[in-house]
């Protein structure tokens, strides 16, 4: 029996790392003190550990072929002669108001003129019915003939791909590390899919639904249009259990309450989701990507059988996806195509490993980067820091290494040190210290001190991005005046390596914190006082362009906090406006190729604070400037759970909270869940409190709580080589129980791996844990309240 073997193995390590466990003495609390019995005994809350492999999580599908009749789809190349002839186009030069566009079935949709099925694809050619000239405004004309392909690459996984078939230069993100499509499969006859396409001349409709079940799963209908800066659809969801759509604060499950969710990276703190209509609580990464639970379904024995299915956005411009109080799931995008990744699968972690799969070979962190992190804005001097590592190795606390904030370099200039405070070029002091230095790398380069090598180096290579007149576009950060790499160039990132590569080789330093990459920009779109004439200087249509946007994503402008969205990435010639969520990623990607391969370290140890997906093949993350309050702790919890459906395991956010002055009591609770990050950093804002664990007279619960996390290490590294090491929510393991799905279990319940079980206590004066255990047999590990 290969579960009784598997099981004895596991029993056997999880008995050794008890015994390990025990071996250690715990209850070294230094000062702990007897009127404050909620911070007496803090610690990770508690954490089960599963006795046994659960037998069958998963039970097999039984599924109902007849369904497929649904499916009007034929095993036959069909080729009606049906070619669209352009020049017989009708002009009608309508303007349509978008907030009709739901209405508009009477007068505008798509009907199908050429259906093709081939081996591994269909292809459909639908057109505007009666071919008029719609547009929303002079940006925004309707895309007459749309060109839509399936792709089948197998049997539960297919594309679907949207583009203008006149025009092959609308944006798209393409990333050579995703799954490929193997052109020579062919599955659409053997599918979990049935797929329904409607009648020629018809008002068009393509609905994808799961086979076995015949649950709607996606579909285009008289709702879709495609406009030049303007793409709608929308669709009926399976269920009111969607996940993902990141990144923000909020809970985990998210709300079908006319909610609109915006996509676009931006740097703001503290931002809360409201998952109201209005939108715009967007946060420093993009994920178009969320997992659904599909209906339950009942098979012949009445046995309730959970499914869910996930579905990707492969897609960067700007956008908001409504989820409307009618459960359906309406798409509002800028730009770009529609390329849909749609996959079908039994469990939610299938639909998790799948997408993971298909982004490519997360980048695996050292062993040192899951142990404990202490940092702060702040830190004046390498003698701080000293007393920092000393005050910590006092109370026998482990830490890894001190994160260094922007106060290291010389007036903030990327790439600079003042050596006199943190020299870090001096192997005998660094040495001396004895943990690992890890500095804030902002992505901007500084213009205002014109001696710097770096500064004339990145004028002399011209690596910035662009203006509309082709000067070097200057925004404001944190070095004042600033010119931003883009990264689109092949000379930047020859620059930017040979920096990296010598900035690391020259200092004492361990890893980067890439910071400010969504680009950030102090100066909204532009720096007045810079360009009182470029407005006037450049032809109306651009300006036209920004303020003629269509649709404006979210309740804030998108260039707030940004750069301007008509400045230019030269080596194709696309606007900020299309390429802007790309910038963070290629910043990541080429600030590991130069720690990677010049640095020759084999595990770069990057967190960056702008994501898209594929970011997790270079960088891991940290969910960027929270606030010091339960409710921030609360969320810190579903970024872990979204992060991990986002193929980025390896997050965290800022314990006991970045700004506002946190509390004893928060910041203990806060170290017993943020012990269970993969990503456990301590950091505070300059003007606060002081919050280093040891600044408290109560410190015991943090330091029981990361003495458990380091005897686990091994046990958490041993899971990560083996990509089992996952922070995730209970019922990703337990699909089947209905309980795990309610709120207060679905947002609380941590499972770390398949086989620990965690509750961490979020409320503020809360002295016990209310836990729920899933079917097995569990057993305490580790229990200090
Ligand atoms: C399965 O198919 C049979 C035959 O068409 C039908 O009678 C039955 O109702 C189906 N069962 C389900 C659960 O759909
Ligand atoms: C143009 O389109 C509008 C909106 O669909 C319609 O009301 C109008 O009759 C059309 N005009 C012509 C000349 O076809
Ligand atoms: C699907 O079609 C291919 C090509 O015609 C054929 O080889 C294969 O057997 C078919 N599979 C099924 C399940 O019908
Ligand atoms: C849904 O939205 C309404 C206001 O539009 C609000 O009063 C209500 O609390 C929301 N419900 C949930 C569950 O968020
Ligand atoms: C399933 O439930 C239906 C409706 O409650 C009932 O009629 C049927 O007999 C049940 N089937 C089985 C196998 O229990
Ligand atoms: C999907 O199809 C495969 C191969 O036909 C099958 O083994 C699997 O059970 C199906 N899964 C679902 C969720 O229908
Ligand atoms: C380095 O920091 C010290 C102390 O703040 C300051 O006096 C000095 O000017 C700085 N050096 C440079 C080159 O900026
Ligand atoms: C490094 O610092 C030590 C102690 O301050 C000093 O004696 C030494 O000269 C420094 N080395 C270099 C290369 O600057
Ligand atoms: C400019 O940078 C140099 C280092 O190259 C530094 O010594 C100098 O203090 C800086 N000047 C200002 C005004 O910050
Ligand atoms: C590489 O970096 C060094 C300084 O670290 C600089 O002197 C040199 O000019 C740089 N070369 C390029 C191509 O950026
Ligand atoms: C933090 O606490 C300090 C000292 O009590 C106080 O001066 C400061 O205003 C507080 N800051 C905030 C943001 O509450
Ligand atoms: C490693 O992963 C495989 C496949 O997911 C799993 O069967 C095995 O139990 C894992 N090993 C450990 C030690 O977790």
């Amino acid at each position: 029996m290969i579960f009784t073997k598997i099981c004895f193995i596991k029993c056997l390590i999880i008995t050794q790392l008890l015994k390990l466990i025990q071996s250690q003495q715990f209850d070294s609390r230094p000062h702990v003190v007897a009127e404050n019995l909620l911070m007496d005994y803090v610690s990770l809350g508690v954490i089960f550990q599963k006795s046994a492999l659960q037998q069958s999580l998963y039970s097999q599908n039984v599924g109902n072929d007849s369904v497929q009749k649904n499916t009007n789809l034929v095993n036959i190349v069909e080729d009606q002669d049906k070619e669209i002839n352009q020049n017989n186009l009708k002009s009608n030069n309508t303007r349509l108001n978008l907030l009709d566009l739901d209405k508009l079935q009477q007068n505008v949709f798509y009907v199908l003129k050429k259906k093709t099925i081939q081996d591994n694809k269909i292809q459909l050619l639908i057109q505007l019915y009666q071919n008029f000239d719609f547009y929303l405004n002079t940006y925004n004309n309707f895309i007459k003939c749309i060109k839509l392909t399936l792709y089948c690459r197998d049997a539960s996984f297919i594309d679907l791909v949207a583009e203008d078939v006149n025009d092959d230069l609308r944006f798209k993100y393409k990333n050579q590390n995703f799954e490929q499509r193997n052109e020579k499969s062919f599955c659409f006859n053997n599918t979990n899919f049935s797929i329904f396409i409607s009648d020629y001349n018809e008002p068009f409709q393509l609905k994808i639904l799961r086979k076995n079940t015949n649950t709607l799963l996606f579909s285009l209908d008289e709702r879709f249009v495609m406009s030049d800066k303007y793409i709608h659809l929308k669709y009926q969801a399976s269920s009111k259990f969607i996940f993902g759509l990141g990144e923000r604060n909020y809970k985990f499950k998210l709300e079908f309450n006319n909610s609109l969710y915006t996509l676009w990276n931006r740097d703001v703190p503290q931002d809360i989701e409201t998952a109201d209509s209005k939108g715009g609580h967007n946060t420093y990464g993009s994920h178009p990507v969320y997992l659904m639970k599909d209906t339950d379904y009942q098979d012949e024995n009445n046995q309730t059988d959970t499914h869910f299915h996930l579905i990707y956005l492969q897609n960067v411009n700007a956008m908001d996806i409504f989820l409307t109080k009618q459960q359906e799931i309406e798409y509002r995008i800028t730009g770009g195509i529609l390329d849909f990744k749609i996959i079908a699968c039994d469990s939610p972690s299938n639909c998790v490993q799948r997408y993971n799969v298909f982004l490519g070979k997360q980048a695996l962190m050292p062993l040192w980067a899951y142990g404990f992190h202490q940092s702060r804005w702040g830190y004046q001097n390498i003698d701080e820091v000293k007393q920092i590592i000393a005050e910590y190795n006092f109370i026998e606390f482990p830490v890894e290494s001190i994160f260094i904030d922007i106060d290291y370099m010389i007036n903030y200039n990327t790439f600079t040190v003042n050596q006199t405070i943190f020299p870090l070029n001096n192997y005998s002091i660094m040495k001396d210290i004895e943990k690992r230095i890890v500095p804030i790398l902002d992505v901007g380069i500084g213009l205002e001190n014109q001696t710097l090598q770096v500064r004339q180096d990145a004028l002399y290579y011209n690596v910035g991005v662009k203006d509309l007149t082709h000067k070097i576009y200057i925004g404001r950060v944190w070095p004042g005046y600033t010119l931003f790499p883009d990264f689109q160039k092949p000379i930047t990132k020859i620059f930017w390596q040979n920096y990296t590569f010598n900035f690391m080789k020259q200092n004492n330093i361990s890893a980067f914190w890439l910071d400010m990459n969504e680009y950030a920009n102090f100066c909204h779109g532009i720096c007045e006082e810079l360009y009182q004439n470029y407005r006037q200087s450049y032809n109306l249509d651009v300006e036209l362009f920004v303020e003629g946007l269509a649709y404006q994503p979210g309740s804030k402008p998108l260039e707030n906090m940004s750069l301007s969205l008509v400045s230019i990435h030269e080596e194709s010639g696309d606007l900020e406006f299309n390429f802007h969520n790309i910038n963070g990623y290629l910043h990541s990607q080429s600030t590991y190729k130069a720690v990677k391969y010049e640095m020759q370290n084999p595990l770069p140890f990057l967190i960056s604070r702008s994501t898209i997906p594929g970011s997790g093949n270079y960088v891991s993350h940290w969910a960027g400037d929270n606030n010091s309050s339960y409710e921030f702790m609360a969320y810190s919890v579903s970024s872990l759970f979204n992060f991990h459906i986002f193929g980025i395991d390896f997050t965290g956010s800022d314990i006991c909270g970045f700004m506002g002055n946190t509390t004893q009591e928060l910041c203990n609770r806060w170290a017993q869940l943020g012990s269970l990050y993969p990503f456990s950093r301590n950091h505070n804002h300059e003007k606060l409190l002081s919050q280093e664990f040891f600044t408290f007279d109560e410190f015991g619960g943090a330091l029981f709580s990361f003495r458990t996390k380091y005897s686990l290490l091994k046990y958490y590294y041993t899971l990560t080589l083996n990509n089992t090491y996952k922070i995730q929510p209970a019922f990703m393991n337990f699909a089947n129980d209905s309980n795990l799905y309610l709120d207060n279990i679905l947002e609380t319940h941590i499972m770390i791996g398949q086989h620990l079980i965690s509750v961490p206590v979020l409320k503020q004066g809360q002295n016990y844990y209310e836990i729920y255990f899933p079917q097995g047999r569990w057993q305490i590990l580790n229990q200090n309240i």
